[in-house]
């Protein structure tokens, strides 16, 4: 993602930064992230998890945790070393990959799967988000709010990182804040809504972090 002067791309939010050649441009698809994360191009990744996420399941009773699009899946090592159950999935056969090569004798949480057909083990309480929902284009919006509010029952969480922006290009997709009310509001009610401090450049000053819970 973030790949200056290519057409699906904006400018700037890697200033500074080398982009390899692609040949793939549609992030709806597995091997648009396949050959990004085959080139070592991950400008996403916190190498680490929020500190928002830590301090979110530091004060959140343990519950069953799905994280799609899970990239190199930080945090599903960090909640399973926690000792919850976790379930990290990603379409992208490299992402999957790297994740495994990162949990070593956790890799067996990590899946492939493509989010919006995947049937998890068990009823989330928490559904992680994180550079996912600003990964998808904006016409997967309504499918990505009627997934989640079919996976999580009333009461569960849909919690992470929102990316704000109103640039029309991406990924990162950002999106304003009417927009992601219009589309999550039928099915689940904003409980906490937070400034972020340790953003990496790509999000700098634009995320925020939500819990959203199913009505
Ligand atoms: C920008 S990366 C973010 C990775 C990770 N969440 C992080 O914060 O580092 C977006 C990820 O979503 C995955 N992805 C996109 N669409 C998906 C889908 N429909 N199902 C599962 N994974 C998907 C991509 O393969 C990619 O690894």
């Amino acid at each position: 993602m973030s790949e200056p002067s290519s057409p699906d791309q904006p400018p700037g939010s890697l200033a500074g930064g080398t982009t390899p050649a692609f040949s793939t441009r549609d992030p709806n698809t597995a091997a648009f992230w396949d050959e990004r994360f085959r080139q070592g191009f991950t400008p996403w990744d916190q190498a680490g998890v929020p500190a928002a996420f830590a301090a979110f399941a530091s004060r959140t009773a343990p519950r069953p945790v799905l994280i799609p699009g899970c990239g190199s899946a930080h945090e599903a090592l960090w909640l399973a070393q926690a000792g919850w159950t976790v379930r990290a999935i990603d379409f992208s056969a490299d992402a999957v990959a790297a994740a495994r090569a990162r949990l070593g004798p956790q890799a067996a949480l990590v899946e492939q799967a493509d989010f919006f057909a995947y049937r998890p083990p068990f009823v989330p309480g928490w559904i992680y988000e994180r550079a996912f929902f600003c990964a998808l284009p904006p016409a997967r919006r309504t499918d990505y709010a009627a997934r989640m509010a079919q996976l999580l029952e009333p009461g569960g969480l849909l919690a992470g990182l929102f990316f704000f922006d109103d640039a029309p290009k991406g990924p990162p997709f950002g999106i304003v804040r009417a927009e992601l009310h219009a589309i999550l509001d039928g099915s689940f009610e904003l409980v906490e809504d937070e400034p972020v401090t340790d953003s990496i450049p790509v999000f700098a000053g634009k995320e925020r972090w939500m819990t959203w819970r199913r009505r």
